[in-house]
Formats: structure tokens, sequence, C-alpha cells
């Protein structure tokens, strides 16, 4: 998932604002639905709401995903095998990922991530419980196709992206990250990935709205964030968190409703705000069987294996970036 940007790779002006933040959100704000794109919601702050949400009781898709991992060590085993370079994209989850690792034995990690911080400390955690296993961490956006080290060059691949982060992003978005997958690590390579599943609506909403009140205090952490580096004076006592089902796009959106009419300015530009408009900040696609292999093969991957959790709420998928084949 992403988290927030190694200091070095962060360009500030005189000011010291984050010019990609004040960009993005001067841009989503002038917008006739005003959105703010969901990677500024990952602060630390944000980042350490999201590890809470994923403990609460509604936000399934955590423990069903590690529930799988959990169940089906053999089958990856025979279906991945041993001996592949694991290519995680986001620097790993101290839970999710030694459960693959230990399943599927491999000859070495590689841990993708934007930010360098947290991807150190994650491949030190990861380096204690597997003595042997050469750790090669990488710091690079993954959104783009990623020089892998020359230590795995010749090694068989397999890229891991749990968590559903794919819901993350509208169709072409996702389309292009999995093409771009498919570029960073190579024909032949595999890919085990994380998608939530369509389901009843009020379990989804639910998980995107808990009755504890942390994912509204998630979402509203983007606005206390806007206010703070940006010098924004956003009444954030006049917005509401809302998880709403887009059935059209088959995603829970996350929106910030104003509970009146407002007006506020950000980085010395003023916004206007009528009552019940909102701030969109955060997609979170959720896919059927048919629709998840239909995102893989768009992005050139061919899908040769699902799993769901005991209670069908979640599928981790493995598929092959085969050469591609003439079509008729
Ligand atoms: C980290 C993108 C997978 O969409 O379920 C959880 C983020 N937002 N609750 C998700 C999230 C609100 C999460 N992902």
């Amino acid at each position: 998932m992403p988290q927030e940007r190694g200091l070095a790779l962060v360009e500030r002006d005189a000011d010291g604002i984050d010019t990609a933040f004040r960009a993005d959100v001067l841009d989503g704000l002038s917008q006739p639905q005003k959105a703010i794109p969901a990677r500024w919601l990952y602060d630390d702050a944000g980042s350490q709401l999201f590890e809470e949400i994923t403990k609460l009781p509604e936000y399934y898709p955590t423990r069903a995903e590690t529930e799988i991992l959990k169940a089906r060590g053999r089958e990856f085993a025979k279906r991945i095998g041993t001996g592949r370079a694991v290519i995680e994209f986001g620097s790993g989850s101290s839970v999710k990922t030694p459960l693959l690792l230990e399943a599927i034995d491999p000859a070495a990690y590689v841990p993708l991530d934007i930010s360098g911080d947290f991807l150190r400390a994650s491949a030190r955690e990861l380096g204690a419980k597997f003595p042997g296993l050469p750790v090669h961490p990488v710091e690079a956006d993954f959104m783009r196709r990623v020089e892998l080290p020359k230590a795995v060059e010749d090694l068989p691949k397999l890229g891991f992206f749990p968590g559903s982060t794919i819901g993350n992003m509208v169709a072409p978005s996702a389309v292009d990250l999995l093409r771009t997958m498919r570029a960073t690590l190579g024909e032949g390579a595999k890919l085990l990935i994380g998608m939530d599943l369509i389901k009843n609506k009020d379990t989804l909403i639910a998980a995107y709205d808990d009755e504890a009140g942390v994912t509204a205090r998630f979402n509203l952490n983007l606005v206390h964030r806007i206010n703070r580096q940006l010098k924004g004076d956003i009444p954030v006592d006049a917005l509401k968190h809302e998880a709403r089902w887009n059935d059209e796009h088959a995603r829970i959106e996350m929106h910030l409703v104003a509970t009146r009419a407002m007006v506020f300015t950000v980085a010395g530009k003023g916004f206007a705000m009528a009552k019940g408009e909102s701030f969109h900040t955060e997609n979170s696609h959720k896919f059927s069987r048919r629709t998840s292999y239909m995102a893989l093969l768009a992005g050139g991957w061919e899908p040769e294996a699902r799993w769901l959790d005991s209670e069908e709420r979640f599928s981790l998928l493995l598929a092959e970036a085969r050469p591609p084949r003439m079509a008729p």
C-alpha cells in the first residue's frame, strides 16, 4: 500500500510546501466533483489509522486474505514452486509476507516501495525472520517499470501484490499497472494478487463505515493534513464521512460530505461548497471471478488459480505472464 514518501523524494517550495500534494489538492478541489487522490490519505497518521482499520470487526479483507495465505500454503508450493525471487509491490506486511515466504521457500525477496524508511525497516524485519534468505530492497515507484537487482536477474520471479490495493485504481490505471508489473517481472513470471469480492452492499458499507468511527477518522485525517500542510482553513467539523456503493463501477467510494454551505481557502486559493456536496477521497473496487480475470488478461496475465477464504469474501489469484499467442 502507499506510504508517506521518503523525505528525499519530496519536492518542496520556498515555504516548505510539498508541491505535488498542493498541485493534486488544488486541482482536485477545482473539479465539479471535488476529488483528492487517495495516496494522500497515507501519511504517518493515516497509515497508522489504516493499521487500526485492518483490526476492526467490520473490516474483513485483511483477515480473509490472511486466512487464505495460512490455509493454502501447500497449494502455493505446488503451483509456484520453490526457488523463485519474490518481488513484493509495496514494502510488505509483517503478517502476510512471512506466510507466503514460508510456504514457497523462495531464493530471494525483493520488496519495492517508494518510501525508503518503510522499506528498510520491513526488509530488516524480514531478514531477521528468514536468516539465509537474500533480501534486496529497492526504493522505487512501482507504477513505472523497475530495474530489478542483478542478483535476481536469472531467477524465476513471483510478483506479490496483496491487500486488494489494485482496487484503489480505476480500470485504465489498474490495467496500466498490471502491464507495468509484467514489464518489471518479465515473461514467465507469476503474479499472486489479492482482489476483494463484490458482495452484499451492507457488508461492504459497514467495512468502510465502522461503528467505532476509525474509518471516519482515517478519511478526515486528510483534511487535517491539508489544513496543516497547505495552510488551509477547511471547517473539519462540517464534514461527514460517508461510504457509498457505486454499483455501475462496482466500488466503494469514500466521501467527505459538507453538512452546510461553506467557503474556505487552501494555499491561498478560495473555494466554495454547497451543503451536500462532497470531496471524493478513495475508491475501493470489488471484483467478481470474471472481472478479476478480465483485468488480469487485459494486463497481460493469464489466470492460473484462484483461492477464496472460507466465507468467500476475498480472492487471491495466481496468474502467469505467458508469451503472447497469435490471436485469430
Ligand atoms: C488499502 C486500498 C486496500 O480499499 O480496503 C480501507 C483502504 N480505505 N478502509 C481498501 C481502505 C478505507 C484499503 N486498501
